[in-house]
């Protein structure tokens, strides 16, 4: 298996994490960073998948009429891709106009459909038990796609930050990196998937590495992980939530600004008034 030096300490938490540990700690991380990486391309091969590596993706930027950080809200990705793709040449959909006030409700209602992986997450968090706030978290974990997929745990916890707990928000902010990043402690594993968009050989960013330090060592680190392990397995097409299922949570934990998400007054308004109207020129 193929394995560079610095994908292992970036994976063990960056330069000052592995310092830290004395020397049996760092074999065990090793041994535990090549077996995750060992099953997960073992089982890529029983399902005849190769992975792409960086080098391979970077090559593909410039076939493709949008950027792979365009909110999601933007774009219909499969638009402008090679002609031999069958969806080629699909078009975004023309949105719902939104009510005069909307709340978090109706975005998830009329912008964010279908959200299945937000509603899955959030009921799996609720399946396991965990704290409202986390399922609220696991709820808007990946909201900030909508609006940018570059950095979209900062997006995501930055949209809520006036209408949310610090810690559902730091919990949002740090999933992001903490989604590179196994923790055996609770059975989180590295993302197959994140060989295939990320490529086999990629090694996480270095504010990426500098967060999951920081996380790491922070009083809520557990909140943040809570949200990946819940995101890690919620990709079931047979699983339907609705967003009521969540409505009593939402109302406890989500301060619903009067005039409605889009026309208040706090540093994000506009951004929920652009995810409101992404049809807008200028
Ligand atoms: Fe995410
Ligand atoms: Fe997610």
């Amino acid at each position: 298996m193929d394995v560079k030096r610095e994908e292992v300490i970036a994976n063990l938490g960056g330069d000052a994490a592995v310092k830290r540990m004395d020397h049996e700690a760092r074999a065990d991380a090793l041994e535990d960073f090549m077996s995750a990486r060992l099953d997960a391309q073992v089982a890529a091969q029983k399902k005849g998948k190769k992975y792409p590596t960086v080098a391979e993706l970077e090559s593909k930027i410039d076939t493709r009429g949008y950027r792979r950080g365009a909110g999601k809200l933007f774009i219909h990705e499969r638009s402008n891709q090679n002609p031999s793709d069958d969806e080629s040449g699909k078009k975004v959909d023309r949105l719902p106009p939104m009510p005069e006030k909307p709340t978090l409700i109706d975005f998830f209602k009329l912008r964010f459909p279908p959200a299945a992986h937000l509603l899955q997450s959030a009921r799996l968090a609720r399946k396991n038990g965990l704290s409202e706030e986390i399922i609220l978290a696991c709820l808007l974990h990946d909201a900030g796609q909508y609006l940018c997929r570059a950095d979209h745990g900062y997006w995501g916890a930055q949209i809520v930050e006036p209408y949310v707990s610090e810690r559902v928000a730091f919990a949002i902010k740090y999933h992001q990196a903490l989604r590179f990043y196994p923790d055996p402690s609770v059975g989180y594993e590295y993302p197959e998937g994140y060989y295939m968009t990320f490529g086999e050989d990629y090694v996480p960013l270095p504010h990426v590495q500098a967060a999951y330090e920081y996380a790491r060592n922070h009083k809520w680190y557990m909140d943040a992980r809570m949200v990946t392990t819940n995101d890690l397995y919620s990709f079931d097409p047979n699983v339907q939530v609705e967003i009521e299922e969540f409505t009593d949570i939402i109302g406890r934990n989500f301060r619903q600004p009067k005039e409605g998400l889009g026309n208040d007054y706090t540093p994000v308004t506009h951004m929920w008034r652009t995810m409101a109207l992404p049809d807008a020129p200028l």
